[in-house]
């Protein structure tokens, strides 16, 4: 089939290259030129594991393409999956403006189109979004009727940054939610391949899937962080207890991994989001408020434990080992690294920084500091003091050397580190 994809961040870049490699042609659309230029020179503008290869056999083999000319696009292709980002707005509501940006421009090409297409929402929105945003835009600006003229569906996305090819060829799930049959077997068709379970509902079920799949995740990261933070009192092994509680076949073993917290550009943005939506309808949330309110403060149990050890860190040198909300990203967004050195440098510390990708990333949010200093590897980062912070849980921080006569207070549960003079985990 052709298909257009219309932004490339992590999910248009990874659902276009996925669905190219699976033997369609398609067509990426953005707005930002570089991203264009390097996706069709075979260069992932994103760093993702595996998404470079696929993309340059793609490119080579002309299965995929990049352009800012969404009309050539639409025009040329019979499906159009909208994949442009949906930030947190004004007190946490989500912003809807590229959605509408791009559900104008479809609805323009589609009043000039005469075949049937079908438009598919796969940004995470709001439950609504999808049918009373998106279609009457699509409308208004073509002049046509969706279900007898164009289809329009929601068809979520639940992959994750690091394993995003993976986790998209290989799903644990499919859900389509279409406005109508025509539309939902149009998008059916081109999964029909994958082998797991498929639910085929209407789009606002749809939306408030992905939604319920992230909040909770969200609920289950604070409740062990907040098991973690009482074992720790107890001198109780917080790991010990997840293990436990992970093989209750109810409850499964992931996303039990105690820590500073939840990140990354999904996870708070869209528990904020479903909170707002919930507001609208005036229901105030009390679990998933509970779950947001603990990983605010998670992350500074790091600096308060040093400063528990060692008193006052005015002055002090402190490195910071890792900078990405999580291990396999230069994703930066939401990381709780940058709670912890705002923190340390609001605590008049030195603070040394370091990751193994994310470095650029975190100097275009974090800026430049006369107290900041970003190093190049971990083992320059703690040349320059005695106390670390381990923050994200990177596999070059599995080394033992780095953490030699060092204090260290670790975020994330990095075995290695217990080879410091002294080490203590944030909860446990
Ligand atoms: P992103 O910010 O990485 O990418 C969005 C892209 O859309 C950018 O390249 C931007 O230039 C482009 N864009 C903006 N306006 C445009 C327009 N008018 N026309 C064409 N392109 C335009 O976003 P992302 O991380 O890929 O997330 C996209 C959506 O998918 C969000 O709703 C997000 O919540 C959801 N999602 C993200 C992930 C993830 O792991 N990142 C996973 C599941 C769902
Ligand atoms: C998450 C979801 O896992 C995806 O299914 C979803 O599609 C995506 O959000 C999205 O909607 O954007 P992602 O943000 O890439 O994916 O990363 P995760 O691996 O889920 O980790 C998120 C955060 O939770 C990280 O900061 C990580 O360190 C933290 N985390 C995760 C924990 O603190 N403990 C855990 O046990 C697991």
């Amino acid at each position: 089939m052709n298909i257009s994809i219309i932004g490339t961040g992590y999910v248009g870049l990874v659902t276009g290259a996925c669905f190219a490699k699976l033997g369609h042609d398609v067509i990426c659309v953005d707005i930002n030129e570089d991203r264009i230029n390097d996706i069709n020179k075979g260069i992932a503008p994103i760093y993702e594991d595996k998404l470079d290869g696929i993309l340059k056999k793609c490119i080579k083999e002309g299965s995929l393409k990049a352009t800012a000319d969404i009309r050539h696009a639409v025009e040329n292709t019979s499906v159009s999956f909208i994949c442009v980002g949906t930030p947190s707005g004004l007190l946490g509501y989500i912003d809807l403006k590229y959605i509408d940006e791009v559900s104008k421009d479809i609805g323009t090409i589609l009043k000039d189109k005469d075949d049937y297409h079908v438009v598919v929402v796969k940004s995470t929105v709001v439950p609504g979004t999808t049918e009373h945003s998106v279609l009457p835009v699509l409308e208004k600006n073509s002049g046509k009727k969706a279900g007898r003229d164009f289809g329009v569906c929601m068809n979520p996305e639940f992959l994750r940054e690091g394993t995003a090819v993976d986790d998209f060829m290989y799903p644990d799930r499919m859900i389509i939610g279409g406005i109508d049959e025509r539309s939902t077997d149009a998008v059916f068709d081109l999964y029909k391949d994958f082998k797991c379970p498929t639910i085929k509902t209407d789009p606002k079920t749809a939306e408030m899937i992905k939604y319920a799949t992230n909040s909770f995740l969200v609920t289950k990261i604070s409740f062990i962080n907040e098991i973690g933070n009482i074992c720790k009192q107890l001198d109780i092994d917080v790991f010990e207890v997840s293990r436990g509680l992970g093989m209750d076949s109810r409850v499964s073993p992931k996303f039990l991994n105690a820590g500073i917290g939840f990140g990354g550009s999904c996870f708070p943005k869209d528990v904020k989001a479903l909170v707002g939506k919930a507001k609208e309808v005036y229901y105030r949330p009390i679990v998933l408020n509970a779950a947001l309110e603990l990983n605010e403060t998670q992350p500074l149990r790091l600096v308060e434990l040093l400063e528990r050890k060692i008193g006052s860190i005015k002055n002090e040198n402190v490195v910071v080992l890792g900078l990405a909300f999580k291990p396999g990203t230069d994703d930066m967004r939401e990381a709780p690294s940058i709670k912890v050195v705002q923190t340390l440098i609001k605590k008049e510390a030195n603070v040394f920084v370091t990751d193994p990708k994310a470095v650029g990333e975190a100097k275009k949010l974090m800026g430049e500091h006369e107290r900041l200093t970003y190093c190049n590897s971990s083992e320059d980062a703690v040349k320059n003091g005695k106390y670390i912070l381990i923050v994200t849980e990177w596999d070059e921080f599995r080394d033992k050397k780095l953490y030699k006569g060092k204090i260290v207070i670790d975020g994330r549960k990095i075995d290695e580190a217990m080879a410091a003079d002294y080490y203590e985990g944030v909860c446990w």
